[in-house]
């Protein structure tokens, strides 16, 4: 039987590829920079599955020049790059990979908060740069405790509960906000006395605020001027959802001014950062280049996860990750 034609537009790990190439008529886009739009329909004219990563933008007008497209196995839990609504409209199958990377992208946001809160990159930056001259400063790059701190989840999703479980060994008062039905709340232990609360006493009452919301018309720029304001001088954010969640240039304002004390940020409005963004200049904030889920293991077993959900879909069955399951 003639293997059916996909595309993958980036060389995710051989534990995915060696699926799918076993099981297609594979091209894989070899180069480290995406493939732009153009050539993701070139490569993808004759097939009926291609693998997308986040920075993929999959517009209606690229699903519509794709015309034997059946699915969109996205290598990412997130997939505010695709336009469901059209690949739903058409009928197209989308996956993604939720659940794998839940622990390891919390692992990550702990390590921003404690990055952030206690200047573990300016401090390295401080060592490396030759200022390290007296032996021991008693005000020397002074940070906040996260131990007995609040911590302010908003979003309380997979990640969210991930990242308050492990809040527990620094003995931290937990507050989070959440679109969702209080059913979900259950996924929190009862030992850790998280408060359901509203956005404003989140914002006013944490230490740590932490971003963990999907991207959608109304979590764009979620965090802004006016929220920024509310939060305590003191505080940090931690963003390791979506960039255009917080506004950047209100987030730039805020801690240039020290009107917020730091923040941690793997996502941005525009990936990669512009390299003349002034959040570059700025020492009170962590920048990682969207990094959350990159665990060895991890990232392995997120492209075992995609391959199996396009073999899936390709086969006529019903694939383990399906996000627009009213297309079956
Ligand atoms: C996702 O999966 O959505 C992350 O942002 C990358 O792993």
């Amino acid at each position: 039987m003639l293997k059916k034609h996909v595309f993958v537009t980036r060389k995710i790990p051989m534990d995915g590829l060696r699926i799918i190439k076993q099981e297609f008529h594979a091209s894989v886009w070899e180069n480290e920079m995406p493939p732009s739009k153009e050539q993701i329909i070139e490569n993808g004219k004759d097939c009926e599955g291609i693998v997308t990563l986040l920075s993929d933008p999959i517009s209606a007008d690229i699903i519509e020049r794709l015309p034997n497209l059946r699915v969109i196995a996205q290598y990412a839990v997130g997939y505010d790059n695709i336009d469901l609504k059209y690949a739903t409209k058409r009928g197209i199958i989308v996956t993604n990979t939720p659940g794998v990377l839940t622990e390891t992208t919390a692992d990550l946001t702990w390590a921003l908060i404690m990055a952030a809160s206690r200047r573990i990159v300016e401090a390295d930056r401080y060592v490396r740069r030759g200022n390290w001259r007296v032996a021991w400063g008693p005000e020397l790059l002074l940070g906040s405790d996260i131990h007995g701190a609040t911590l302010g989840i908003i979003g309380l999703g997979r990640i969210g509960a991930a990242v308050a479980r492990r809040a527990c060994g620094f003995d931290m008062k937990i507050l989070y906000s959440s679109r969702s039905t209080r059913e979900s709340d259950k996924s929190l232990p009862e030992n850790l006395g998280a408060q359901r609360v509203d956005m404003d006493t989140l914002l006013r009452e944490s230490d740590v605020v932490t971003l963990h919301v999907p991207l959608t018309p109304e979590t764009r720029h979620l965090i802004g001027k006016v929220e920024l304001a509310k939060m305590k001088p003191s505080a940090i954010l931690v963003n390791t959802s979506r960039g255009p969640v917080v506004d950047e240039e209100a987030l730039y304002q805020a801690l240039r001014s020290k009107r917020l004390a730091a923040a941690g940020l793997d996502v941005f409005a525009e990936e990669p950062i512009r390299l003349d963004s002034p959040l570059l200049e700025l020492e009170n904030v962590v920048l990682l280049p969207h990094i959350g889920s990159a665990s060895t293991r991890t990232r392995s077993t997120m492209a075992k996860m995609c391959a199996e959900n396009l073999r899936a879909a390709l086969s006529g069955a019903r694939p383990p990750n399906i996000v627009n399951p009213e297309v079956l």
